[in-house]
């Protein structure tokens, strides 16, 4: 793929961008089997998942900078400086058309953006996801509710000329350093789910909740899960940080039979209220039989609550991995089998040396970021010795 703001070194951000993405391909998987060499036969390796090399991602996450009536939505440059990057070429279809008309629906209403240098102005960044349905949730990520009355204001005017918006958020984040965003959502539209179609099961996306950013490789991710769990049909299964339950929703129906049991657990509330959702159309479309639940909770501590040990566990936790206490748990426990689902495969393989009595039996890359290094692989253990 070739990129005008990479090539011009305005943006720099995809530090792969016009190799050859075959090349890319073939260096992460080399990377990921080296780092798990001493887990992982190299047998147990599927072959990659590609994705497409360009419109793959259902998500922006642009700063907006410049001034009222100059807006950039982008990145900053070492200045602090606004770098459009409207015209990325990452994004879906449906949603990079989109990314200029919402850019001047920040100049049009006379949003202030928020300058990092000076600590002065509103708005730091506009957050987008688009759904296979083509529908958008946008998100205002402002400093402080200033702007509340005028984005609630023109709410029908940007609905009206870009009907695709369905949800509409503003989230606060005061605070003057380098997060994305605040736990304030403030939405603003009737709407506040963006239903996800992903593989065929209908997930529900709230503002702030976790969402895997490239569909059709989340996708092949649940489906691969659903299948390698299918084949072993565990009357018990946990979705340890398990986001709107996409792992939980789609193994609700592996295996002949299905599970009995799914429970799924996450820190954060809104993934929770999500899932819930996205469960009870699953059991009013009769694709669900067994017993789903969705619990918020820290996934490191339930393991200590004394609950019935399911047969299996997924756990797909953020960068740092599971952690020895949770790994250490699952080693000796009598769960048999165990699908981890990790975006870093260094925190992964200290994890699974943790394990040692439960073998890896499958692995696979998931390509979900092509133009960059960042992976995702997926690996199937099973119980070898009590
Ligand atoms: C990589 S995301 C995975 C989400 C989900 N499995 C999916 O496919 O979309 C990691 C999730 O773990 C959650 N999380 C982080 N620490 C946690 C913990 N200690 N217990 C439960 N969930 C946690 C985060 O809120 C986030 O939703």
């Amino acid at each position: 793929m070739q990129c005008a703001y990479f090539d011009s070194a305005r943006c720099r951000s995809c530090t792969l961008m016009g190799e050859p993405y075959a090349a890319q391909l073939r260096a992460k998987q080399d990377r990921c089997a080296r780092a798990l060499a001493g887990s992982v036969a190299s047998t147990a390796w599927l072959p990659p998942v590609a994705s497409a090399e360009a419109h793959f991602r259902n998500k922006a996450k642009l700063v907006v900078g410049g001034r009222p009536g100059a807006v950039t939505i982008g990145i900053l440059d070492a200045t602090g400086g606004g770098v459009d990057l409207r015209e990325c070429g990452l994004y879906e279809a449906g949603l990079g058309e989109m990314l200029p008309l919402r850019a001047d629906f920040v100049d049009d209403v006379r949003l202030e953006p928020y300058d990092v240098a000076s600590r002065r102005g509103e708005i730091k960044h506009l957050i987008v996801t688009h759904s296979p349905d083509d529908e958008l949730m946008v998100r205002f990520v402002a400093r402080s509710r200033k702007h509340e009355t005028l984005l609630r204001k023109h709410l029908p005017a940007l609905q009206r000329e870009i009907p695709s918006v369905a949800v509409v958020s503003m989230n606060i984040q005061p605070e003057h350093k380098a997060v994305l965003e605040g736990d304030l959502e403030l939405v603003l539209t009737d709407r506040e789910l963006l239903p996800m179609d992903v593989g065929g099961v209908t997930l529900q996306l709230r503002p702030n909740s976790f969402f895997q950013t490239n569909t059709a490789v989340a996708a092949a991710l649940y489906r691969q899960a659903r299948d390698w769990l299918g084949a072993v049909s565990p009357r018990s299964v946990w979705d340890l940080y398990c986001g709107v339950g996409g792992f939980a929703l789609h193994c609700a129906t592996a295996g002949s039979p299905p599970p009995d049991e799914v429970l799924g657990v996450e820190l954060a509330p809104d993934g929770i209220e999500s899932a819930r959702v996205a469960a009870a159309s699953l059991a009013a479309l009769g694709q669900v039989t067994g017993n789903l639940r969705f619990e918020v909770g820290d996934a490191t501590t339930l393991v200590h609550r004394g609950l019935e040990v399911p047969d299996a566990v997924v756990v797909n936790p953020p960068r740092r991995g599971i952690g020895t206490d949770l790994a250490g748990w699952l080693d000796s426990s009598p769960v048999r089998h165990v699908v981890y689902s990790s975006c870093n495969v260094d925190s992964l393989a200290r994890d699974l040396a943790a394990m040692p009595r439960l073998r890896p039996v499958g692995a696979r890359l998931f390509d979900m970021f092509p133009q960059t290094t960042h992976h995702e692989v997926m690996v199937l253990l099973q119980r070898w010795s009590a």
